[in-house]
Parts: C-alpha cells; sequence; structure tokens
C-alpha cells in the first residue's frame, strides 16, 4: 500500500457572509493523498475545490477538522520556523498566473522570491543561476529571466507559475486549475510537464478542475465535489468506466468525444440532488463499495451498488 503523505479528516470551511449566512464552501471532507501520486479534484465551478486547497495549504484557517501532513498536523499551532519549513513543502500553481505574478517585477525576481525568503542561495550569482536553471526546467531560457510578465504568452506565464513554485524544492503541489484559461493546444504542454517533473522530482499533486476531460490524462485517482461535499472518490479508471454517485454519472456524461458516432447517442444527465428520496431517514457518509472506491450514500443505496 502507498504511504499517505496528507489525511484530510473532516474538513470544514464555512464563510460568514453578512451577518447570518454561511456558505459551507467545504463541508466535512475525509480523503487521504498519497507520496507521488495525482488526485484530481472536479467538480462545478463553485462547488468548493479552491477552498479545499487553500485549507489545506493553510491559507485559512479550518472551520473544522484536521489536515494531516507527514504525520503533522497542519492547522495547530506552530511557531515561525516550523511555518516557514512548511511553507516551503506545499506550493501551489494558481488559474491565472499573470494575476498572481507581479508585473513590476523581473522574472528573475519573481522566481527567486521563494530562493530569498528560504535563504536557499548563498549569493547573486548563484540565485541567476538557479533561475537561469529552473527557466530551463519549465522549457523556457535564460534570457526570459531579464523580461517582465506581460512579455509572456499564457502558456508560458504557467510556466513561470511553475517555475516559481519548484524553486523551494517542495515535495506537495496544489495545483488549482492550471490550464483552465489556456488554450486547448498549450493545455497537454503544461499537463506533460507536470507530469515530467512528477516522475523526475516524485512530486505529489493535487490537481484541480472543472471537468473530467483532462484529469483523466493527469490522475491516478479522482475525487468529484459537489456543494462543498465530497460525493466519489477512486482510481481514476474506476471512476471513468463504473461511477456510481449520480452526479459523477452526470459530470461523466458532459464531456464530449471525438467521435460521431458517440456523440449522436450522448445522453447528457442531469444531476438532480432531490432524487435521492429515501434518504430522509438514513445516515449518508462515505462508504467503500470496492477497495479505495467511495461513495457518499445511504446504506440502501450501498446495497444497490454494491450488486
Ligand atoms: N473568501 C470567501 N468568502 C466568502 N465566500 C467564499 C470565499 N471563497 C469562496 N467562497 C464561496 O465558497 C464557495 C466555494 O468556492 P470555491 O472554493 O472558490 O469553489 P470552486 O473553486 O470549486 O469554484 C462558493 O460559494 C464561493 O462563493
Ligand atoms: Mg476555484
Amino acid at each position: 500500500m502507498a504511504e499517505k503523505l496528507l489525511e484530510i479528516k473532516n474538513l470544514k470551511q464555512y464563510f460568514n457572509v453578512g451577518t447570518k449566512n454561511e456558505v459551507r464552501a467545504v463541508d466535512d471532507i475525509t480523503f487521504d493523498i498519497y507520496k507521488g501520486e495525482t488526485l484530481g479534484i472536479v467538480g462545478e465551478s463553485g462547488c468548493g475545490k479552491s477552498t479545499t486547497g487553500r485549507t489545506i495549504i493553510r491559507l485559512y484557517d479550518a472551520t473544522g477538522g484536521e489536515v494531516i501532513y507527514d504525520g503533522v498536523d497542519v492547522h495547530a499551532k506552530k511557531s515561525k520556523k516550523e511555518l516557514k519549513a512548511f511553507n516551503r513543502k506545499m506550493q501551489m500553481i494558481f488559474q491565472d498566473p499573470y494575476a498572481s505574478l507581479n508585473p513590476r517585477m523581473k522574472v528573475l525576481d519573481i522566481i527567486a522570491e521563494g530562493l530569498d525568503i528560504h535563504g536557499l542561495v548563498k549569493n547573486t550569482k548563484e540565485r541567476t543561476a538557479r533561475v537561469h536553471e529552473l527557466l530551463e526546467t519549465v522549457g523556457l531560457n535564460r534570457e526570459h529571466a531579464n523580461r517582465y510578465p506581460h512579455e509572456f504568452s499564457g502558456g508560458q506565464r504557467q510556466r513561470l507559475g511553475i517555475a516559481r513554485a519548484l524553486a523551494v524544492e517542495p515535495e506537495f503541489i496544489i495545483a488549482d486549475e492550471p490550464i483552465s484559461a489556456l488554450d486547448v493546444s498549450i493545455q497537454a504542454q503544461v499537463v506533460n510537464l507536470l507530469k515530467e517533473l512528477q516522475e523526475e522530482r516524485g512530486l505529489t499533486y493535487l490537481f484541480i478542475a472543472h471537468d473530467l476531460s483532462m484529469v483523466k490524462y493527469i490522475s491516478d485517482r479522482i475525487g468529484v465535489m459537489h456543494f462543498g461535499k465530497l460525493v466519489e472518490i477512486g482510481p481514476a479508471a474506476t471512476i471513468y468506466t463504473a461511477p456510481l454517485h449520480p452526479y459523477t454519472q452526470s459530470l461523466l456524461s458532459a464531456i464530449p468525444l471525438p467521435d460521431p458516432a458517440y456523440e449522436r447517442s450522448r445522453v447528457r444527465i442531469s444531476y438532480d440532488p432531490t432524487s435521492h428520496k429515501y434518504l430522509q431517514d438514513e445516515e449518508v457518509i462515505m462508504r467503500e463499495v470496492t477497495p479505495g472506491h467511495f461513495v457518499l450514500c445511504s446504506q440502501r443505496e450501498f446495497e444497490t451498488f454494491a450488486k
């Protein structure tokens, strides 16, 4: 069995909007992330994917629950030194790299920021050399170090975002819709780069996407979110070929395929949360249908799944 890098237990992130309204962006979710794997998280816009990532990485204090990283409780009180060490291990890549790259800073300084904060280089020469190396690692070149973010295309900017994340030699990277804003022709290049880096460096990824089409290529396992809940999680192939939760089935039915025969017969399934009629009196929890394949369901639904 693969080793766990992260254990997310009953994680909750509620936001207070105004005085009374509470948004349950992440509503009691539990899952593990194994060392060296890519866990894809999918679900439509607003279901809580980014909040999950941000809470795991501690950009937000959790409303409840635990995040255990390599045996250490992420949200427990920590010294400055512990926090810094921890921040180095986890990095995030964003959907819109442009918004997260300071337009007034040269690429050299943007990428070197983490090196400076964590004292990873001894002098300017080493700092520049390290940045050049990182640029080459992500398929750019050293001349790019003296340019500004606006001089790059979307795909190149995402490469800069990746170089910046890699600078501190993290173990775990949360990629929050890293390809959603890119042209389709560029998406595969960025995905391939992430895959190569993972193989070379043994990185662990949490890869967030709003549909299932790309995560299929990158994920070992896939988790599906709906309104702050994790409704299904399992091996990527199982989620694709034998989805059990009706919401997962509806997400899958939304993926177009470049096959005219399939397209003619494709039936778009829509998910109706009230279709779980008999659930009112029953406990709806994550149940393991086959090893490693969990579905949020009642006991009665579970019995129909197991058939
Ligand atoms: N900082 C915040 N304050 C209040 N509500 C928020 C905040 N961040 C996210 N939300 C709300 O939480 C829900 C989940 O948002 P988000 O995690 O961004 O979803 P996703 O990434 O899946 O699109 C949404 O209803 C969103 O409006
Ligand atoms: Mg998001």
